[in-house]
């Protein structure tokens, strides 16, 4: 069961979460970017709270704009590594949580590789807890700053057809913004091999929009608004699934010649971190007119603000 960001008072996920909650959050996340952004001092919302950044697997965006979102709302941060922790003594994430909680910490944002701990962990804790990517599963925070750079570049996604290229299937990043999108009235398109893509994610059970599953890169990009890259994810043993990298890269790897065939207007997002000369090439990652990837990130700061903010904001300081 999905535990939506209201009810729960935990960010979970983003299969649940309703468009008035997507909106309402990326509203503020508007309103706080040029605090996000560094461009206007930190703010004191969150003076005396304290976020605990418990990352388990590793991280460069996500953990640092988690950081950053929690400072510039003037709250302290304990930047917590998993292989640093007692869990390499045999200590559970539950009580390592609860270890924390006792010491006064306000929040958890949690990244692990198991799929369903932060659910398991927020349902046994009295303070919020944000899931920052478990396993397979989701990454709500990427998925809302996915929705959040579209919209700037967009405008309203009803009726929008967004293309997700690559390892779907162990992608926790695709499934947060598959439901995100999806929510705001988009037409989902996912792309790749049947092991990366299968065709029963056509019946993920979504508010709106559609899901679609395609083999055919070159046919779908001249209609696509957007395409968002993903990363194949041979820790996740995505390679099995793969007969060569080089007829990945052909079959769908995001070159110049592609990018020619897509309309004027759109865009092209990736979650980072970018293998470059793969699902990628340079020159598309790094064109000014296309990509939006720096803006995700910088778009990340200012959602995972809004997020604390507005989780912080429900439950009494103090832990
Ligand atoms: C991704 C993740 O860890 O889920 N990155 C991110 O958080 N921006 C995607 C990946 O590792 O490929």
């Amino acid at each position: 069961m999905t535990l939506t960001l209201s009810r729960s008072g935990h960010l979970l996920g983003l299969d649940g979460v309703s468009r008035d909650e997507i909106v309402a959050l990326l509203d503020d996340a508007v309103r706080l970017s040029t605090v996000a952004s560094g461009r206007q001092p930190p703010l004191d919302v969150l003076r005396h709270r304290t976020v605990a950044n418990i990352f388990f697997e590793n991280s460069t965006r996500t953990r640092c704009s988690f950081a950053l979102a929690a400072r510039r709302l003037g709250a302290d941060v304990l930047d917590i590594m998993g292989e640093t922790t007692s869990q390499s003594k045999g200590e559970t994430l539950l009580d390592t949580c609860r270890n924390l909680e006792a010491m006064g910490v306000d929040a958890f944002v949690i990244r692990t590789s198991a799929s369903g701990a932060p659910h398991q962990v927020a349902a046994r804790l009295s303070r919020p807890v944000i899931n920052a990517g478990d396993g397979r599963h989701e990454h709500p925070t990427q998925g809302l700053l996915d929705v959040m750079t579209l919209r700037e570049r967009l405008g309203d996604l009803a009726g929008r057809t967004i293309t997700i290229v690559g390892d779907i299937a162990n992608s926790r990043v695709a499934r947060s913004a598959l439901f995100g999108l999806t929510t705001m009235g988009a037409h989902v398109v996912l792309v790749g091999p049947p092991p990366l893509a299968p065709a029963s994610m056509e019946r993920l059970p979504v508010q709106d929009g559609s899901i679609k599953v395609l083999r055919d890169l070159d046919a779908v990009l001249p209609t696509s608004d957007a395409v968002m890259m993903l990363r194949v994810q041979f820790e996740r043993a995505a390679g099995e699934a793969i007969a060569s990298v080089d007829e990945y890269r052909r079959r769908y790897g995001l070159s110049p010649d592609r990018v020619r065939t897509l309309p004027p207007h759109a865009v092209i997002l990736h979650p980072g971190p970018i293998n470059r000369g793969l699902e990628l090439e340079s020159e598309v990652a790094d064109d000014p007119a296309r990509s939006v990837i720096l803006q995700q990130v910088a778009n990340g700061v200012a959602v995972r603000m809004a997020v604390l903010k507005s989780l912080l904001a429900k439950v009494p300081a103090g832990g």
